[in-house]
């Protein structure tokens, strides 16, 4: 299955922590959505979408990538690294998604490093996250979504 994952990770590179995970034991291509504005995704079966949490969302350029190259009726997921960990940080996201008829498939999220504001004053929090536990996770994660599309 041709795989890509689109992330930004801006604040210390936390996100792509978890896609290199994955990366390291899955083909996958990996496209910068900082750096790279365009891509023809028509190739792939599943696109995943990473970010790190900006105020709530996923940070706008990976928006804006979404809206501007998610080609109609792919299969998506989610992976992201936040502050706090109890709410989904994806709903913007999935509505574009939906928007361009995508089969949403899942999401995985867990801490990162933040020196955000005050934080940084304290040596920041969720230092050494995601750390290698996340990390496995994320991979477990990714690997139950292969399973379950197989399956189908
Ligand atoms: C400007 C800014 C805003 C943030 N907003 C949130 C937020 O609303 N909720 C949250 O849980 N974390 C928030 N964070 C923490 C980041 O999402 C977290 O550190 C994340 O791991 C950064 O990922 P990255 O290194 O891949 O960019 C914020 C961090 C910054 C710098």
């Amino acid at each position: 299955m041709k795989v890509v994952i689109v992330y930004a990770s801006i604040h210390h590179g936390n996100t792509r922590k978890l896609v290199e995970a994955i990366a390291d034991k899955y083909e996958i291509d990996m496209v910068d959505a900082t750096t790279q504005q365009k891509a023809d995704l028509s190739q792939y079966e599943l696109i995943g979408f990473a970010s790190g949490i900006d105020f709530g969302k996923f940070y706008e350029s990976i928006e804006r990538f979404l809206k501007e190259n998610l080609p109609e009726h792919k299969k998506v997921f989610f992976l992201y690294t936040c502050a706090r960990t109890s709410e989904s940080f994806t709903q913007t996201m999935r509505t574009e998604a939906l928007q361009k008829a995508a089969v949403l498939t899942g999401e995985y999220g867990c801490r990162g490093y933040n020196t955000y504001g005050a934080w940084k004053l304290i040596g920041g929090m969720n230092r050494h996250h995601p750390d290698r536990a996340e990390l496995d996770s994320a991979v477990r994660f990714y690997e139950s979504l292969l399973e379950n599309l197989q399956e189908k």
